[in-house]
């Protein structure tokens, strides 16, 4: 959610800061700010909005000092106005803080019963006073932190500054990723690599309940214990200008046409000669997948619509029972687990809070073993999972996900052809779907083309409040995919159903103002989904049909086809999502929404 950045440096900070907190943007953005130590006096910036508002106050007020903390924040306690936006002060320390703490209630009474006084309204404020109540006793800001956090509760990425000893700042890490960047008589941190690329590609990532304390020269990592420990550094092989927008007005059309070079990439190694490498989920995955029998996957939001689209591929390609389920419906309802069970996470950030929490639930519910199919090395799910499909989809910014998903995709199929493999499935059928899956990224890339066709299609939705999105089959999670789409970007309500199930309640909102988009490959319910659409014309529904360009569709009153290549039937959800894409991104263009950033949404979801 918030994103945090911190440095102690020899040289001014508040610039390597600013540009960190403009690439963690995407985390969340409705306030930032900053707080910067100089000859022992901390002063602080803060403004309402974007960060390009703090920018602009700092490039009028420039700010010198080698030490410094600053933030991005997503509101969850308080609205989002400059009292409540980060740093947090109490007399001489600043504290910025990703996450919820659960106890700040009881904690501010405490605190407030010792005289300290409260001005804003969110719990961060309580970490600020409680590490200064725990530094006036022992003097080390270090152990301060080490002692306020046995008090807190809740999930918390924080970093801390004393204006009296500039030389260190202190972070501590419980349920929100924080990482360390390594620089050369330098250090940083961030709760994501990316706010550092332009200052270090050398990282070492902290651990769930690991303090540390971060000078110029040095890191001292502390775990839950308080014990030390050491944590390794790594090399990053994310590209520079991976937070760059390049020749795109938004992120989110870049990330749309990266489609068929992430789907390449995913791909790379892990089909050899026409086979797949089953290795690609982990060194000992073949030991787990051939033991399987049933798969429980949990997810949220896009990453939800890839789970339930391949829960059709696990039963009808490998023959093997799935389940798919909300993260934060599965975590707090008593499951039943099938024997010989594999948990299945998907996740984009490796972050998502629900998904994590039910990661961790995995062992005592039974669960043979677990694997995330995720975007982002060294997260969360990454680590704490036994096996794991790394999605290789390049960094992700915009809001609203785009590649992760069909690379998502991707790499279930890889998993079910893995998996079909071992259960003795036809290898004829495994080879059909082998080469075809080969052959996506040339075909996303020709799905692109469709590009000045669909700008012209989205005038047709900008005055609309609602749209339905049908599909049946694979196709009715993309269904899914392009509602969730529009209402994220473009706001406009936007409802996803089963086409069979049309009869059953929709069809009553079917006027002439409310567009029905169908996805409509040939397949074998082609004439059923016809059926369902005559429903809808006959009602006087205006249809916008995304079809097989051999279904047989044309375009007549009060229907609008848009034809697609032909492609291998078990693979159309990947390219059917395309259309949905561009559609919603030029619905939004026409809206003139924020189509990066859109209102209230945060692009890693690290408090539940
Ligand atoms: C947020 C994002 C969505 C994303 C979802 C799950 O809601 O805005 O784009 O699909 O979280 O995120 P994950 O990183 O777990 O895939």
């Amino acid at each position: 959610m918030c994103g945090i950045v911190g440095a102690v440096a020899q040289r001014d900070v508040a610039e390597i800061l600013v540009e960190g907190l403009r690439r963690l943007e995407y985390r969340g953005y409705d306030s930032a700010g900053v707080a910067i130590i100089n000859n022992r006096e901390l002063s602080r910036v803060r403004r309402v909005g974007k960060v390009s508002e703090l920018a602009d106050a700092l490039q009028s007020q420039p700010h010198a000092g080698g030490t410094g903390i600053a933030h991005t924040r997503w509101a969850t306690h308080g609205e989002p106005n400059e009292v409540n936006a980060h740093p947090h002060r109490s007399e001489d320390i600043a504290v910025v803080h990703n996450g919820i703490i659960e106890n700040y209630e009881s904690l501010r009474e405490m605190l407030r019963g010792k005289g300290y006084e409260f001005v804003s309204d969110t719990d961060t404020e309580v970490i600020a006073h409680l590490v200064l109540d725990k530094l006036k006793a022992t003097g080390s800001l270090l152990q301060a932190v080490q002692e306020a956090r046995k008090e807190m509760t809740g999930a918390y990425g924080m970093a801390v500054i004393d204006q009296n000893q500039p030389e260190h700042l202190v972070v501590a890490r419980s349920g929100s990723p924080l990482v360390i960047g390594l620089g050369i008589g330098e250090n940083f941190v961030a709760s994501d690599q990316m706010a550092l690329l332009p200052v270090t590609r050398k990282f070492m990532f902290l651990e769930e309940g690991d303090v540390a304390e971060i000078t110029r020269t040095d890191v001292s990592i502390f775990d839950l214990n308080d014990k030390p420990v050491e944590r390794t550094a790594s090399e990053s092989d994310l590209k520079h200008d991976a937070g760059d927008k390049g020749e795109y007005r938004h992120f989110m059309m870049k990330e749309i046409h990266e489609q068929p070079e992430a789907l390449a990439a995913t791909l790379e190694g892990r089909i050899v000669n026409g086979e797949i490498v089953t290795e690609a989920f982990g060194a000992n995955s073949n030991d787990i997948l051939k033991k399987v029998e049933a798969i429980q996957i949990v997810a949220c939001g896009t990453s939800y619509n890839s789970a339930m689209a391949s829960r059709y591929w696990f039963e009808e390609i490998a023959g093997i029972p799935c389940q798919v389920e909300i993260a934060s419906e599965f975590r707090y309802r008593k499951s039943v687990v099938l024997p010989n069970s594999l948990l299945i996470t998907l996740s984009q950030s490796g972050e998502t809070a629900d998904t994590l929490a039910a990661l961790r639930m995995a062992k005592d519910l039974g669960f043979m073993s677990t694997l995330t199919i995720c975007n982002v090395p060294g997260s969360s799910l990454v680590r704490e999972s036994d096996l794991a499909y790394m999605m290789r989809a390049g960094v992700e910014i915009g809001v609203a996900s785009t590649k992760a998903f069909t690379v998502q995709l991707a790499g279930l199929m890889l998993l079910i052809l893995s998996i079909a493999k071992h259960r003795g499935v036809d290898p004829a059928l495994i080879q059909e779907i082998t080469q075809g899956l080969t052959e996506l990224p040339k075909q996303i890339e020709k799905a692109l083309e469709m590009e000045e066709a669909i700008k012209v299609l989205a005038e047709d939705f900008a005055d609309k409040h609602h749209t339905l999105f049908l599909g049946r089959g694979s196709q009715y999670p993309i269904a899914m995919e392009g509602a969730l789409k529009l209402k994220e970007i473009s706001y406009i309500h936007a409802e996803a159903y089963a086409a069979g199930e049309l009869k059953h309640g929709p069809l009553a909102l079917i006027d002439d103002d409310m567009p029905v988009i169908v996805v409509a490959p040939n397949n074998d319910l082609l004439e059923k989904l016809k059926s369902n659409m005559e429903e809808v014309r006959a009602r006087g529904g205006q249809l916008y049909v995304f079809a097989d360009k051999n279904a047989g569709f044309e375009s007549a009153e009060g229907v609008k086809v848009i034809e697609l290549d032909h492609i291998n039937n078990y693979l159309a959800p990947v390219l059917y999502t395309i259309p949905m894409q561009l559609l919603s991104y030029y619905v939004a263009i026409i809206k003139g929404t924020d189509v990066d950033q859109p209102r209230n949404l945060a692009k890693a979801v690290t408090v539940e």
